[in-house]
């Protein structure tokens, strides 16, 4: 199933206001998590769970392309994943590689670009070959940057970073005193993009589970009560309301900010407004 394509004139207008009521978070990054419970609470396996959630990936996908979210990051299989039953792993890797199959074209022509995060190895070479393939197609796309995190951890993501900077020092290619928080960002696997601005997780639970550990430091959190089958456009409204209304003061105080506009701001935006203060 491709994406709708049809927008109706409501949910064009719901998008018009979210746009002129603030700032629309550049980078979006989601915990799609309960799935599995959803599907146990309709008396179903957990595998159709998942099935009914590429519903939601697809919805999502197309809301934040057509309002003009830059980045968006799926946390779609964690390194802790490979811990569950194997049918579940196996069917999930298949349902991988079908979605993409089914989703590519519709992607490259919305302008998508797809990129992945994660120990890509680590999956199975049918899954590494389409990935890639998909990825190669969509490169040079200048819409929406689609990254799904796959064998992904935050700790992983960190350890390779310190390992390649470790790496980078004894060959002599950088300093110990030149290693500063731009250097090891650079290392991450996320270097081409800027830190979240969101984080959402569906299915109400209050932790990040190892997903994006350094770049969500400053990150405005919002838990949606859903399921992620569940979990379709009007609730990514509700968590980019919820964004608009929050005071982001990386670490300042009220005070400091008044007459900058701290709304859903980014942080270099803040921190070149208050060079004056
Ligand atoms: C969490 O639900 C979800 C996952 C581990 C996998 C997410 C995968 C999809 C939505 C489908 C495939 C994705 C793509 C990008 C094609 P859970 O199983 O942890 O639910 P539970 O907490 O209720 O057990």
């Amino acid at each position: 199933m491709a994406f709708n394509g049809k927008q109706n004139k409501a949910d064009k207008e719901l998008q018009h206001q979210l746009q002129e009521s603030g700032a629309i978070p550049e980078h979006i990054a989601i915990i799609m998590d309960g799935n599995g419970r959803w599907a146990k609470s309709k008396g179903k396996a957990r595998v159709w769970g998942h099935r009914k959630g590429v519903r939601s990936v697809r919805d999502i996908v197309e809301t934040c392309g057509q309002l003009g979210v830059k980045y968006l990051t799926l946390y779609a299989f964690s390194t802790e994943n490979w811990k569950r039953p194997k049918d579940e792993v196996s069917m999930l890797m298949r349902l991988l590689v079908s979605s993409l199959r089914q989703e590519i074209n519709s992607l490259h022509d919305n302008n998508v670009r797809l990129a992945v995060i994660g120990e890509l190895s680590k999956l199975p070479k049918e899954a590494q070959n389409e990935l890639l393939d998909s990825i190669d197609r969509t490169s040079k796309n200048t819409g929406l940057t689609l990254t799904l995190a796959l064998s992904y951890s935050g700790r992983w993501d960190i350890t390779r970073a310190m390992k390649r900077v470790a790496m980078d020092v004894r060959s002599g290619k950088i300093s110990p005193e030149d290693v500063s928080e731009d250097t090891i960002a650079q290392y991450l696997s996320t270097s081409e993009m800027p830190d979240p601005d969101l984080l959402i997780r569906t299915s109400g639970e209050l932790r990040i589970s190892n997903f994006l550990l350094w770049q969500l430091a400053y990150t405005e959190i919002f838990i949606s009560d859903c399921f992620w089958p569940e979990f379709r456009r009007e609730k990514l409204y509700d968590a980019i309301r919820a964004f608009q209304n929050r005071e982001r003061r990386f670490g300042m105080v009220s005070e400091q900010l008044n007459g900058t506009n701290t709304r859903s701001r980014k942080k270099d935006d803040l921190v070149n407004a208050l060079s004056s203060y």
